[in-house]
């Protein structure tokens, strides 16, 4: 952290001010702790009813006087019932409960609108094994984590949308075990995203929490896939890739097996734990939306072994083609928010994805744009099981603080986070490293490098970005955005006919696009579902329809557009809409509204996606 920055944070901090506190950038743990499989290993689950207690923000018992984190207080988890130093009042044993995963915004009405800082501890027994490591595995937890095992703080984390590993070996002990974990949702002007979202920054820990143990060297990260322009066309189906094991000598022996396609293969890892390999395999049938076959995928390495399940295809751009397993493809879906159908809050459970990619099957999609962050681990589970498509996304979210160094270091630790866990995933056939950021210099040169950044931590996938604007002029649009240079595949976004010009207007517009595929990543228009009138009546879901049938004419002209997401599947809470009884705090935007109704566009596009009516593969 430059002093400057220091000094802000410092005399912010000791003003405990309620501000957006700069950006703490926070000693991130050293990412080969993220544990890749987790879904796959045999763990200790801590999900439940964790006790809590509501600091402030910024916290008064989180952060000391001068700003750093304190690790006397509430992290010690006595039971004080004393009077004391303001930070020393408190009790978890007897403070209620929330669960976990969950975000506290919909357990607790007192909480709904609170983004500060919130405690939370439960007891737990355990037994360590000798020779064996423990981590505690968070999913998530928005936005920034501190994490104390027995009162020792273990590990920090910034990010809400990405899982972490803090390990806990030498801070167990045989039988009763206690964690505290601080999460602050203070949204930050250097964060990602940064202040200004237009979604709710639901608050805490979101996703699952577990305990993994592992011998001494286990494997942490692997990446199987099918070789990038291989011969498999030809049959000749060649897999690669790498098997890491953490902490291991040089020369250890690392097995890959895969039964059901005839290979296996044994590796001795280098001196950093990495063993490459490169196999054939006797028979292999290629992932897709209309067979999305996933194979047993064996692991092992000395005491360690784990079997994840992966699907094997290959996805490049053939100039303004996009093409799975060598066959061109037309990417129809939505986007979504990681919104829970009909009860709302942070979409986490079984049921709530399994709602959710039955809307997408019913509307006829073969793709969904998870959008601004990387959304529950289940859900790119589900979506390799169920052939579903998926664009991922890190929230670089319009306005992020582009100049700082420190902002761009937190952006590549969290794509590595991102591309580390999902990479193993067929579904995901693109990354995406922003959303609508503004066109300037700075942006598009830090764009550009994290774009390659993400090339050279997957060279097997496409990368793009949703790109708003440029403007439009007399129906011509002017110019290019520079970051499509960057792109394999552009996303543009637009709103004509609702945010600027009428829906007529679209008919006239022509788009000009560099020589790439293009996916219109963000179109409609707002309606309340039920309310009806005249198609030029905004806010009903005639309108709604009308203006996306002028989109639809407008897309038909896009000669390279090979794929479209209208924005949004399902209406979601955004605190920014606050049209009384038109959005009520939701942007309403959906298809289908917050309770599971459709409107009418549900149906526009049901009808579309089976006819393929816009757009075309090649
Ligand atoms: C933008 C942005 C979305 C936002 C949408 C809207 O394109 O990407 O996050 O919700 O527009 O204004 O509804």
């Amino acid at each position: 952290m430059s002093a400057s920055l220091n000094r802000c944070v410092k005399l912010l901090a000791s003003t405990l001010l309620p501000l957006t506190l700069v950006s703490t950038a926070l000693a991130q743990k050293p990412l080969q702790t993220l544990l890749v499989g987790v879904d796959h290993r045999t763990v200790t689950s801590l999900n439940g009813p964790w006790h809590y207690l509501v600091d402030q923000s910024p916290g008064r018992a989180l952060y000391n006087d001068k700003g750093e984190i304190n690790d006397n207080s509430y992290a010690l988890n006595t039971h004080p019932n004393i009077v004391g130093p303001h930070n020393l009042e408190y009790d978890f044993a007897t403070a209620p409960t929330l669960n976990v995963p969950g975000d506290w915004n919909t357990q607790d009405p007192k909480l709904f609108n609170y983004e500060g800082v919130l405690w939370y501890q439960r007891d737990f027994d355990f037994q360590p094994k000798a020779g064996t490591r423990t981590f505690l595995h968070i999913g998530a937890a928005n936005y920034r984590s501190h994490v104390w095992v027995n009162g020792k703080r273990i590990c920090d984390h910034e990010g809400g949308y990405t899982p972490f590993d803090c390990e806990a070996t030498t801070v167990l002990h045989p039988g009763s075990n206690f964690v505290v974990v601080a999460v602050d949702a203070t949204r930050l002007v250097d964060g990602i995203p940064s202040v200004g979202i237009d979604w709710m920054n639901y608050g805490g820990i979101t996703r699952d929490v577990s305990l993994i143990t592992v011998p001494r060297a286990f494997i942490d990260d692997y990446d199987v896939h099918l070789e990038h322009g291989a011969t498999w066309q030809a049959g000749n189906i060649t897999l690669t890739g790498y098997v890491h094991v953490l902490d291991a000598p040089a020369g250890t022996a690392v097995t890959v097996s895969i039964p059901e396609a005839g290979v296996k293969t044994t590796l001795k890892t280098d001196a950093e734990g990495n063993a490459p390999f490169t196999v054939k395999a006797a028979r292999l049938s290629l992932w897709s939306p209309e067979t999305p076959k996933l194979y047993k995928v064996e692991l092992a390495s000395g005491e360690d072994k784990l079997t994840d399940d992966i699907g094997f295809r290959d996805i490049r751009v053939d100039g303004t083609r996009i093409l799975l397993n060598g066959k061109a493809i037309f990417l129809q879906g939505a986007n979504m928010h990681a919104e829970a159908p009909v009860r709302s809050g942070r979409a986490i459970t079984d049921q709530d994805v399994a709602t959710i990619y039955s809307y997408l099957k019913e509307m006829n999609a073969n793709f969904v744009r998870l959008c601004h962050y990387p959304h529950d681990e289940r859900m790119t589970r589900a979506s390799d099981k169920n052939g579903t498509m998926v664009w991922s996304e890190i929230p670089n979210w319009q306005h992020i603080s582009f100049q700082k160094p420190e902002v761009y270091a937190k952006d590549v630790f969290m794509l590595k986070e991102m591309i580390r866990r999902d990479r193993n995933k067929a579904s995901v056939i693109l990354w995406s490293v922003s959303n609508e950021t503004p066109n300037n210099p700075t942006r598009t040169k830090f764009l550009t490098d994290l774009a390659n950044e993400a090339r050279s931590l997957d060279p097997t996938r496409p990368i793009t970005s949703a790109i708003i604007g440029p403007k439009i002029i007399d129906h011509k649009m002017d110019g290019n955005d520079p970051l499509t240079a960057a792109l394999d595949v552009v996303g543009q976004n637009e709103y004509i006919g609702w945010y600027e010009m009428t829906p007529e207007d679209a008919d006239l517009i022509q788009w000009s696009f560099p020589n790439k595929p293009v996916i219109m990543s963000e179109f409609g228009a707002e309606a309340k579902q039920g309310n009806h009138g005249a198609n030029n009546q905004r806010w009903t879901e005639e309108q709604q329809v009308y203006v996306i049938e002028h989109q639809f004419t407008m897309m038909k002209k896009i000669p390279q557009l090979r794929g479209m997401t209208p924005w949004v599947l399902m209406d979601f809470r955004s605190p920014t809409r606050n049209i009384p009884k038109l959005q009520d705090g939701f942007n309403r935007k959906g298809l289908i509204a917050e309770d599971g109704k459709k409107k009418a566009a549900f149906t526009l596009f049901q009808k579309t996606y089976k006819d393929h009516s816009v757009g075309k593969a090649e």
